[in-house]
């Protein structure tokens, strides 16, 4: 899609530390001016009244369900599900994989469930929803489904005596209920599945053709789970935990590197599903190693408790690199930086896009931070003046040919060029790519703030503003804006995407530049001595880059490998990964580019891509898979800078030489940010 091109592409240091000196945590609120989008969607069609009133979720699990008809499916591990007429379908996906794609067949119903005499005229709303679930309710059906991410049964709540069908878009082999219950019913397809169906009081099977059978009369809950392999164990599992179902799920962000789940749910035991990650991350779980789905994202396992702790390894947010530059390359760096910041002023930039200005603005922040590092004070406050001029119009909505504003509609910030247009700013009027554009800005920022402490204090409240669109906490800290608009508590990682239909659900390319925004936002807790800021965007951080690693960077031969063997042995890393499908291709160029796929995977270079990048095997791997294309009719020297910096890893002199006859760098990067990177990494690696 075109909207999405490219998009993927103080230190107040107090010795005597007043408690009256320390700026409050929360600046004075600030709105950016009103506008009415002439392009966005009406929620009233299928969010319910009682939601409207708050911001909604623009990047979310369930997006499909809330935009044009709302019946393209979602992928709600281990099943897409699809709300359509009245009924609600769900799918047990299984994958295929090629040198190009990881991909699932187009949604085809195994189980469509519905009220027996319903108008099929109706359509779902949605009447509650959190980090792991939502709530579809079929007024004139008398049904309500609970859909909580990870949960092997589908919940269906029957709130009035209502006789309920269950069809397939397969054939019906056999239907009968369990041998002596009236409370379990066994549906063998033709595809191979056998599906179980729980009811909460008893009732019968009362009528059954090759494609639909239907039970008696009932009300209360209704359960459905497809057996996932044919050990009889796995059967008994789903028998033990089908009389308690979630009723929703919350995440709770702890601290720095502490996330936890909170489950609600009625009845005994809760059985919640786990994905690789999950269980990397979770301490203290009950695992049922043995009870696995299939999902795109690995096995999933299953998980007793309607509690989790998931603690990710803490990382160093720091602003300059960890290690620290070689002595001996101070006078090469130095000499970069003059050049590099005698060209800010000479070279002016005509771009009005936000996310191109962004890029630049924060292009400019690392030449100050590298100065920084390297004593190069001398040329800070050319830098200083230089990022006041370009982020202050911004701010106060003076620049000239866009701007921010403020949609009250979905509860977000659009720009003035999108506000009319869905494909100005890559999207961002449509809510795609926030975090992207809006993480360049709070980096420029943040290191503004650092440098003049004063400029930070009179910009706080419009920082907040920024920062707050893509990583508010909720309701009681930002009432304007939406909890957490692109991360996804489940998956562990953002989703760009916005209100836009898409049959495989919301995606991603860029994981750096998601990591990006999450890091700066913590280091605007920093300049700002917020610890809460600082925290939500530490963790988020860690978690940006384990689910980068899980899924994004593919590992040669790998043992613990997600991806199957025809996707895995000629990619080295995902380009765009859907929910539930991974493209080699970019939104700007074809899977053979593979200079730009390594590169979007690694801009902007920063002090934390040394953990995003740890594992020089896997740097090396990288970089030879990519650098046959480096040779490629259009591949530039804007993308080779970001091969060189990872070769620089493992082969600091081949790759300084490469960077050293570079011409040209990418808009976000610079000749002296490339020197910083690779006289910043460790020595000790051969
Ligand atoms: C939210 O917006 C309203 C105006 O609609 C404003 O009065 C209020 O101060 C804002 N709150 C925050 C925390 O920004
Ligand atoms: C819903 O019903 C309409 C009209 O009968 C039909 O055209 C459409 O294909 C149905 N949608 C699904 C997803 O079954
Ligand atoms: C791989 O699968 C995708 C999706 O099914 C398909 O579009 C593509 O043509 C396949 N590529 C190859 C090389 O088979
Ligand atoms: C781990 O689980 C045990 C038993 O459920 C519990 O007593 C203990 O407090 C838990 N520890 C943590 C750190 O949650």
């Amino acid at each position: 899609m075109k909207i999405n091109m490219l998009s993927s592409l103080a230190l107040v240091v107090c010795v005597l530390c007043f408690s009256a000196l320390i700026p409050q945590a929360t600046p004075a609120p600030f709105l950016f001016p009103e506008a009415q989008s002439t392009i966005l969607p009406d929620p009233s069609t299928f969010f319910a009244p009682n939601l409207l009133s708050s911001p909604l979720p623009t990047n979310s699990f369930f997006q499909n369900f809330v935009l044009n008809n709302g019946d393209q499916p979602e992928y709600i591990h281990p099943y897409t599900i699809r709300s359509a007429n009245s009924s609600l379908s769900l799918a047990y996906p299984s994958f295929s994989y090629n040198s190009t794609a990881v991909s699932t067949t187009p949604f085809e119903a195994d189980l469509t469930i519905f009220a027996s005499n319903s108008n099929k005229n109706g359509h779902h709303v949605v009447s509650d929803f959190n980090d792991l679930s939502v709530t579809l309710d079929f007024p004139s059906s008398n049904l309500r489904f609970y859909l909580v991410r990870g949960t092997p049964f589908l919940t269906c709540f029957v709130y009035r005596p209502t006789s309920v069908s269950l069809s397939t878009n397969h054939k019906i082999v056999s239907a009968s209920s369990a041998s002596g219950s009236n409370t379990k019913f066994i549906v063998k397809l033709d595809n191979d599945q056998t599906w179980l169906v729980y009811t909460s009081s008893p009732t019968e099977l009362i009528d059954s053709d090759s494609s639909t059978l239907s039970l008696k009369k009932i009300s209360g809950i209704i359960r459905v789970a497809v057996v996932p392999d044919p050990d009889p164990k796995s059967e008994k599992v789903l028998d033990h935990f089908s009389s308690c179902y979630p009723i929703s799920g919350a995440a709770v962000l702890e601290n720095s590197n502490t996330l936890s789940y909170k489950f609600e749910k009625k009845g005994g035991d809760l059985l919640v599903l786990a994905h690789p990650l999950h269980l990397k991350l979770l301490s203290n779980a009950t695992v049922l190693q043995n009870f696995k789905y299939r999902s795109i994202d690995g096995d999933l396992v299953g998980i007793v408790g309607d509690s989790w702790l998931l603690a990710p390894k803490p990382i160093p947010v720091t602003w300059n690199s960890v290690g620290g530059v070689k002595k001996d390359a101070i006078s090469e760096i130095k000499s970069a930086i003059r050049r590099d910041v005698d060209a800010l002023s000479s070279t002016e930039s005509s771009t009005k896009s936000s996310y191109f200005y962004g890029k630049l603005v924060a292009r400019a922040a690392r030449l100050a931070l590298i100065a920084e590092e390297v004593a190069c004070s001398d040329v800070i406050p050319a830098i200083r003046t230089y990022l006041s001029d370009k982020i202050e119009p911004w701010l106060d909505g003076a620049f000239s040919g866009n701007g921010f504003l403020y949609d009250k509609t979905w509860g977000g910030i659009i720009t003035k060029s999108s506000r009319t247009d869905p494909t100005a700013d890559f999207g961002f009027g449509i809510y795609n790519d926030h975090h992207f554009h809006l993480g360049y800005f709070i980096y420029g920022i943040s290191v503004l703030a650092k440098i003049d402490p004063k400029w930070g204090e009179k910009y706080k409240p419009q920082a907040y503003s920024l920062v707050e669109d893509f990583l508010n906490k909720g309701k009681q800290s930002n009432p304007n804006y939406t909890r957490l608009r692109c991360f996804d508590l489940y998956k562990m990682h953002s989703w760009a995407g916005g209100l836009t239909e898409f049959p495989d659900g919301r995606n991603q390319e860029s994981t750096s530049e998601a990591v990006n925004a999450y890091y700066a936002a913590a280091l605007m807790g920093k300049v700002y001595k917020d610890a809460q800021l600082e925290a939500t965007g530490s963790l988020l951080t860690a978690l940006e880059i384990q689910a980068a690693q899980m899924w994004w960077h593919v590992r040669e031969g790998g043992k613990n490998q997600i991806y199957k063997k025809g996707f895995a042995k000629k990619n080295r890393v995902v380009g765009i990964l859907w929910a539930i499908k991974r493209d080699s291709k970019l939104w700007f160029a074809t899977a053979k580019a593979k200079e730009a796929r390594l590169g979007i995977q690694m801009l902007p270079i920063l002090p934390v891509t040394e953990v995003l990048f740890s594992d020089e095997g896997f740097a090396s791997e990288l970089v030879n898979w990519a650098l046959p294309a480096f040779r490629r009719k259009g591949a530039t020297d804007r993308w080779k800078g970001f091969g060189y910096a990872l070769q620089g890893m493992y082969d600091k002199e081949r790759a300084l030489e490469k960077i050293r006859s570079l011409k040209d760098f990418d808009d976000g990067n610079s000749l002296s940010n490339l020197l910083w990177w690779i006289h910043s990494r460790s020595t000790s690696v051969g």
